[in-house]
């Protein structure tokens, strides 16, 4: 792979072990891909933040680091709210290995922003190149945004910020973003069979890691986020094309006619829709959007939570938006930052969820040990308000 003459010196350990080793990463992975260069980015999301999943060898190896990030640089959810992770039920142990966490982080340079969404927070423009490693961030920022990023992984992202530069392969090469497959969704009227999480959990494991194209939906754009979170999760999607909406098709004549077709029925999704009893509600994956907040904040109003309530999105997306918070909170649903239903170990603690999300739907079990449950939004309020 051609590295220019400062990349060269980089990989030498002219500029410490740390960027020499970031190199290394970067020059690795470039090799196994078959990239022929490096290119600039513009941000990087570095997922791998909660102690729940990267434990004491993967803080120690945080802690071992000694550079900065070249790039504007976020985090993934960690495992608590930076603040109040007492009263969310996080023990003393685990917070303290958390905060250690964020604190070598912060030494990298990383800003503190533990998001899914970071697109809520900085302008990402059409054809900027990223590294971003959180799956339902990448499916987003490449299919909606019409950005240009590969499905990173913790370290590559971490090595891409480090260096500012990623190896030109896969989704950042025009030619390599052509659908493969066609999916048609059969039409419905019901909140439930018009669910995109549900859609997306159903299509995810018919499209595998192919890239889809979607005819005849209109999705609007918090509608295209769970659609792309549950193909990730349940297939390997990083972009996905909807047919007159996501940018790409608009700019590029995608011929459709040969490709694979698949077909996700409104029997398929329903069936997704279980009715058991659950012991909390969780929504807000991926973290919700000032509208979502919005119509949360409506759907709860003059209503009183029954059991516990967790709404997660940004920090910088609550902070901007107190008074929808306020409204949302005095129902006793509670609004949490820097976290999710997935990554933290708080949510250990339930035998059963319910989730408004498709990706949710697919990780909980996993990641919780917890029965997961489906809803509209509107049915999880009335399931977290009865
Ligand atoms: Fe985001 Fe956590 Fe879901 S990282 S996409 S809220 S699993």
């Amino acid at each position: 792979m051609y590295l220019e003459k400062d990349d060269e010196r980089v990989l030498a350990g002219e500029f410490g072990e740390t960027r020499q080793k970031m190199m290394e990463i970067l020059v690795a992975l470039g090799r196994v891909y078959g990239a022929e260069r490096l290119i600039p980015i513009t941000s990087a999301q570095v997922s791998g933040a909660s102690y729940k999943t990267i434990g004491r060898w993967g803080l120690a190896w945080l802690q071992s680091l000694d550079a900065r990030v070249a790039v504007p640089t976020v985090l993934n959810p960690i495992g608590m709210p930076q603040e109040g992770w007492q009263e969310f039920g996080i023990d003393e142990e685990f917070a303290r290995h958390q905060m250690e966490v964020v604190q070598a982080c912060r030494r990298l340079g990383i800003k503190i922003e533990c998001t899914c969404t970071p697109y809520y927070l900085r302008i990402t423009e059409y054809g900027e190149h990223l590294a971003w490693a959180e799956s339902s961030a990448v499916a987003y920022a490449n299919s909606v945004l019409g950005a240009r990023t590969n499905r990173e992984g913790g370290p590559s992202a971490l090595a891409a910020a480090i260096i500012g530069k990623t190896p030109y392969y896969g989704l950042h090469i025009v030619e390599n973003r052509r659908p493969q497959v066609v999916v048609e969704v059969e039409g419905g009227t019901s909140p439930r069979s018009d669910h995109w999480g549900a859609i997306g959990h159903i299509a995810g494991k018919k499209v595998g890691n192919r890239i889809p194209i979607f005819t005849d939906i209109r999705p609007n754009r918090d509608q295209l986020k769970a659609l792309g979170a549950a193909m990730a999760a349940t297939g390997a999607v990083a972009l996905f094309h909807v047919d007159k909406i996501t940018p790409e098709t608009r700019v590029f004549n995608f011929p459709t006619d040969d490709l694979d077709r698949v077909t996700v029925s409104r029997d398929e999704v329903e069936a997704l829709f279980a009715e058991t009893e659950v012991e909390a509600v969780a929504v807000g994956c991926p973290h919700c959007s000032v509208d979502e907040l919005r119509d949360l904040a409506e759907l709860l109003r003059g209503k009183t939570t029954t059991k516990p309530f967790y709404i997660f999105a940004a920090r910088g997306v609550a902070a901007a938006n107190p008074d929808l918070v306020d409204a949302i909170e005095r129902s006793g649903a509670r609004v949490i930052t820097d976290t999710c239903m997935v990554v933290s170990p708080r949510m250990d603690e339930f035998a059963s969820i319910m989730v408004d999300s498709g990706k949710a739907l697919a990780y909980v079990p996993g990641m919780c040990g917890a029965l997961a449950r489906i809803g509209t939004r509107k049915e999880c309020v009335e399931v977290a308000t009865s």
